[in-house]
């Protein structure tokens, strides 16, 4: 697959539409420096996910997987004066290195970063009704997607958008017969996620600077029994 024009139509768009401004590259600066992984949203997935943020009026946003905080950044933007942002994260350090990027940013009254896995954080938020969040932004580990989604109705109200980022994988999840847990655990996802009734959902293919890939979108339709 011939990549370069998909790269350059990203930068295009990006540049035009969600320049880097000193915070946001400072983020990105912060995840080289503090040796994370460089696997945040593309700016342009950045700037989606605030547009979709401010489209469903999201005062309440949980986000799992925070890494360096660039993501949280984009969506925390959107949200008004007395919203708030949850954001789950496993790794100690990352956290550390995204609580600085979100202190710098001006976010901290908005954002709140819980560290720890989220299998054990959700069920916790459930048994404590810290929902119904307006959106929920689902960027973790792939294998148990399916389990995030059970949790993530649970945590949801009629109306409530939900984002799965990651769930094309490079048209790998065309294969029945891979072995990789990342891809069979979107794949059992996007089942799912089709299969249920009680949402409207599809999946919007993703091409740009990072690897050909989608994002699973959800509106809850109805109200859920959990
Ligand atoms: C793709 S990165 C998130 C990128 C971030 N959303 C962004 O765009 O800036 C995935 C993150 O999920 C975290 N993670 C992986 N498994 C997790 C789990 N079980 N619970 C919470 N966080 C997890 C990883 O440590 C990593 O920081």
């Amino acid at each position: 697959m011939d990549t370069l024009i998909f790269e350059k139509v990203d930068v295009y768009i990006s540049n035009m539409f969600a320049p880097d401004d000193a915070t946001l590259a400072a983020t990105l600066r912060s995840l080289r420096a503090e040796g994370l992984p460089q696997h945040s949203v593309s700016a342009n997935q950045g700037k989606f996910l605030q547009l979709m943020a401010i489209l469903c009026n999201a005062k309440k946003i949980l986000e799992l997987g925070t890494l360096g905080g660039y993501s949280t950044i984009w969506l925390a933007r959107a949200l008004p004066a007395d919203g708030k942002l949850i954001s789950v994260e496993i790794n100690n350090h990352y956290a550390e290195v995204a609580q600085r990027n979100i202190n710098d940013a001006g976010l901290s009254g908005k954002v709140e970063i819980r560290v720890g896995d989220a299998l054990e954080i959700l069920p916790k938020m459930i048994h404590d009704k810290e929902g119904p969040f307006d959106l929920v932004f689902v960027d973790a580990d792939k294998p148990p997607y399916a389990e995030y989604f059970s949790f993530a109705l649970s945590l949801a109200r009629p109306g409530t958008l939900l984002v799965f980022d990651n769930v094309i994988r490079e048209g790998k999840i065309l294969d029945p017969a891979t072995t990789d847990e990342k891809v069979k655990g979107v794949q059992r996802f996007n089942k799912i996620l089709s299969d249920n009734p009680h949402v409207t959902s599809t999946i919007l293919p993703i091409v740009g600077i990072k690897e050909y890939d989608g994002m699973a979108l959800a509106i809850v339709k109805g109200n859920i029994i959990a």
